[in-house]
């Protein structure tokens, strides 16, 4: 139908992929082949049957038995441009890809590994698919802010491999403030601060994550419906959301996408974005995040462009750029 190829088609960005996240099962095997290791898991079918996820830890725990077969710089450049072959197939102008240093450098795996290799599928995505791509740096949340401090020292060695930080693993018991100070420190570097809040956690941790991290963007924040004044807050401030659908419905944050508050955080006047998070676990790329959900929500045409809009708007790319997009 005419809407379903203008979500094809229309020029936007994506806002929360973990490129951790975007290992399909096939890719596993072949890179647990090329490294000489040997999974648990027997075959494709055994893994992709563990996917079957009850809350985020449940998935965290399959997704860091993924990311283990991650040894080398070229698997880390394979991975990344396998996702930036389907965001260009999606109509993606624009990703800011995050990856966990921390579950890799825990591993044995060399810093310079991950950003050698992310560095430049970035690179061949500008030059050979004319997608705009940087990297966010997520600390893992639920290890300790020193942890995430000396990683950042490591990592700003390759301070000019990415833009900014971020926040994700397990949100409950892991609050905003526990990174008080690194995120004080990235803000003195300059640089582009989000995090995951409210995805599982309460509304209040969305709340820290602007008053006490500073954040630009909130990764997720769909529990910002069970608080009016939030809600509040984000229309008039416009801070941007980057919402995943599918995600939501996989780790039973909501029963299915019928019930996602999408459309009511739109009506609301929130700035949201439709992300993909994990796309090989969750059963979708960003367009099928668009279209699963434009079905489920009835929504229509004004609500495709206000979604891509927001997406490029919420962008860290240049303003140059986004006038170029939107
Ligand atoms: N939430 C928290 N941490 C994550 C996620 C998520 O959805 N995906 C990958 N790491
Ligand atoms: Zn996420």
């Amino acid at each position: 139908s005419r809407l379903m190829s203008f979500l094809r088609e229309m020029p936007k960005a994506e806002l929360h992929i973990h490129i951790e996240g975007s290992l399909e099962p096939e890719l596993i095997f072949a890179l647990a082949e090329r490294n000489g290791m040997r999974l648990v898991y027997p075959d494709v079918q055994t893994l992709k049957a563990g996917y079957a996820f009850k809350d985020l830890q449940s998935f965290l725990d399959i997704y860091y038995a993924g990311a283990s077969v991650l040894r080398t710089a070229q698997d880390f450049e394979d991975m990344a441009w396998a996702y930036f072959l389907r965001a260009k197939a999606d109509g993606v102008v624009r990703t800011e890809l995050f990856f966990d240093p921390q579950t890799h450098t825990s591993r044995g795996v060399p810093l310079k590994a991950c950003f050698a290799g992310l560095r430049e599928a970035c690179r061949r995505a500008r030059t050979k698919l004319g997608i705009s791509a940087d990297l966010i740096l997520c600390f893992l949340r639920h290890l300790s802010e020193e942890d995430a401090m000396s990683t950042l020292d490591d990592a700003l060695a390759f301070r000019n491999d990415f833009i900014g930080i971020g926040l994700d693993s397990s949100e409950k018991g892991n609050p905003p403030e526990k990174f008080a100070r690194v995120y004080a420190r990235c803000r003195e570097l300059g640089l582009r601060l989000v995090a995951h809040a409210g995805e599982e956690g309460p509304a209040d941790y969305i709340e820290s994550a602007l008053d006490v991290l500073k954040v630009e963007r909130i990764d997720h924040g769909v529990q910002s419906i069970h608080s009016p004044a939030l809600m509040l807050r984000l229309s008039q401030t416009k801070i941007p959301l980057t919402v995943c659908p599918l995600s939501n419905v996989k780790l039973c944050v909501f029963r299915d996408l019928a019930d996602h508050p999408l459309a009511q955080m739109l009506d609301a006047g929130l700035c949201v974005t439709i992300n993909s998070d994990d796309p090989a676990y969750f059963g979708g790329y960003l367009l099928d995040n668009y279209v699963q959900t434009f079905r489920a929500l009835n929504l229509g045409m004004e609500h495709a462009y206000q979604l891509a809009r927001n997406s490029l708007l919420a962008s860290f790319a240049s303003d140059s750029d986004k006038q170029h997009w939107i």
